[in-house]
């Protein structure tokens, strides 16, 4: 099962490196510098970044740090960060090809440990977790970024049953009390949290997915019905014709207990 749930996630992520590598929601300055500046980041770490996609945080985080090391499940998305590392001139960032169920690191390898809008792609957050706090140094930080759900059962419901029409690899956005389920069951401790939202216009982020026209109409209804008053957590508006919806971000910096 595991392998088919990796074959989709590599299938899919394969199809979307350009665009993922491309979106200027995902390359966003303001938003790496926030996620840098609450890590800390700084010239003695060495620093693993979790799913790192196409290298964006990695390469960012690389201009502070020690040494960075990127891992993914998609070789797609591999091929992109070294890409980008190439065309900054980085050298302290080094790649792996890999599924961070089983991170390929032995223990304390990393002062650093973070992961960037992936906890939601996640089959199992709590074994990765597991596995980032195993990498990680007793000394150490996890920063863990990603959606962060209000603790309100419909917009959970509505918000990851939405995400999974949109996209085949979504497996389930936290809420804010959740997280702390999984932190709590990993023996981690939040001690900051910065909140920002990334805006998307909804018809871009749909020319991007694989489902029907047909389940497309299903998710542009249930936007459009919660512009007035939000059922679906995503903050919908609409602005020059256009509707936009805003995911909520968290980022959590974590202590190992
Ligand atoms: C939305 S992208 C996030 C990319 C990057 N962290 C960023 O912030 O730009 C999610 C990434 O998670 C990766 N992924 C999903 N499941 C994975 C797994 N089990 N092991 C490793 N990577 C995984 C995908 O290949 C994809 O590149």
């Amino acid at each position: 099962m595991n392998d088919d749930r990796n074959q989709r996630v590599v299938g899919e992520f394969t199809r979307q490196s350009d665009r993922y590598a491309k979106a200027p929601e995902l390359n966003d300055e303001k938003a790496l510098e926030v996620l840098s500046s609450i890590a800390g980041v700084c010239a003695s770490d060495t620093v693993l970044d979790v799913a790192c996609g196409p290298g964006v945080v990695a390469c960012y985080v690389a201009r502070s740090a020690c040494h960075v090391t990127g891992i993914d499940l998609t070789p797609a998305m591999i091929e992109k960060g070294r890409e980008l590392q190439a065309s900054q001139g980085i050298s302290n960032v080094q790649w792996r090809t890999g599924d961070v169920a089983a991170l390929p690191f032995s223990d304390d390898a990393f002062s650093l440990v973070l992961s960037r809008y992936a906890f939601h792609h996640l089959r199992d957050a709590h074994a990765v977790l597991r596995e980032m706090r195993r990498v990680c140094l007793s000394s150490g930080k996890i920063v863990i970024a990603d959606v962060c759900l209000p603790d309100d059962s419909i917009i959970v419901q509505s918000f990851n049953r939405l995400e999974q029409l949109r996209d085949s690899t979504h497996v389930h956005a936290f809420s804010a009390s959740e997280f702390q389920a999984l932190f709590d069951k990993a023996g981690v401790r939040i001690t900051q949290t910065v909140d920002y939202h990334v805006e998307f216009e909804l018809e871009n982020l749909l020319a991007g997915s694989t489902a029907s026209e047909q389940t497309k109409e299903t998710i542009r209804k249930e936007v459009r019905e919660s512009l007035q008053n939000d059922r679906v957590g995503m903050s919908p508006t609409r602005r020059a014709g256009q509707v936009r919806i805003s995911y909520p971000i968290s980022v959590f910096v974590l202590e190992i207990l």
